[in-house]
């Protein structure tokens, strides 16, 4: 199931998305004892980490059971300036009160397949973990979210257009080489992003609209257009979209 909410500010859009993951939080705790979350990484994401690093989501969502995950991963060590890890670092993870050992970070500071392969590894011990059954990890892994941005040539995550990922079949987790970036990227696949329960967009700016336009209302062209590999079988994919980024749709 698809939703477009479209709202007249980024701030309006941010306070949403808080709203959101908050009440995402609590339903997934109270349901299953977790919320296991993949974050976005860029920067639109940014202003949202800040809200729910402040009053009153740090008193609203119950920390100690949240598990956090990143959907992608540059290739760099957690300290550097490009890392998703250290912005989400700065502006979230060192303000509220998460269990280290809940805070699943992608290893990007390894050789890319390595830290592709640790990665896929935590996901796998995670899931059947919360199971309680050791092999049951390739029963899949539901995220209670995944929040997404869109890049200006309709990527998401680290799926790039014209690259092998989006059609990766089995494997949860990649890591490639993004020729028109020249940089690897850590990446999960649309295998594990289609699993989620819930995924959760957030575009905001005039720059993406006209992206945003041809993946909502255009042709379905995901080699071309990644986002819109972005079908989950059986949860819910919502865009949340300030005016400027919906000012075409
Ligand atoms: C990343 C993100 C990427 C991002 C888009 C949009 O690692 O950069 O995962 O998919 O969401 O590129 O980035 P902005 O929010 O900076 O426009």
């Amino acid at each position: 199931m698809r939703e477009i909410e479209i709202y007249p500010t980024e701030a309006e859009l941010m306070r949403t998305a808080a709203e959101r993951f908050a009440v995402l939080a609590e339903w997934s705790i109270e349901a299953r004892g977790w919320f296991a979350v993949a974050l976005s990484g860029g920067s639109t994401p940014r202003s949202l980490y800040r809200l729910l690093a402040a009053q009153p989501f740090t008193s609203r969502v119950d920390w100690t059971y949240v598990h956090v995950f990143w959907g992608d991963e540059r290739a760099v060590p957690p300290d550097h300036p490009n890392s998703n890890f250290r912005m989400t670092e700065e502006s979230l993870l060192r303000k509220v009160p998460l269990l280290p050992e809940n805070v699943h970070r992608i290893s990007a500071e390894l050789p890319p397949q390595e830290a592709a392969f640790d990665y896929g590894q935590r996901l796998e011990a995670f899931f059947s973990g919360q199971r309680g059954q050791p092999d049951s990890a390739m029963l899949g892994a539901d995220f209670d979210l995944i929040l997404l941005g869109l890049g200006g040539d309709g990527h998401t995550a680290s799926l790039f257009p014209g690259t092998a990922v989006l059609s990766e079949q089995k494997r949860w987790v990649v890591a490639h080489y993004v020729d028109k970036l020249d940089a690897w990227r850590i990446t999960l696949t649309p295998v594990i992003i289609n699993a989620a329960k819930h995924v959760i967009f957030l575009v905001s700016g005039g720059e993406k609209a006209e992206t945003v336009q041809r993946v909502l209302t255009g042709p379905y062209r995901p080699d071309a257009l990644p986002a819109q590999v972005v079908q989950p079988e059986n949860g819910d994919v919502t865009w949340l979209l300030d005016a400027e980024a919906a000012a075409l749709l």
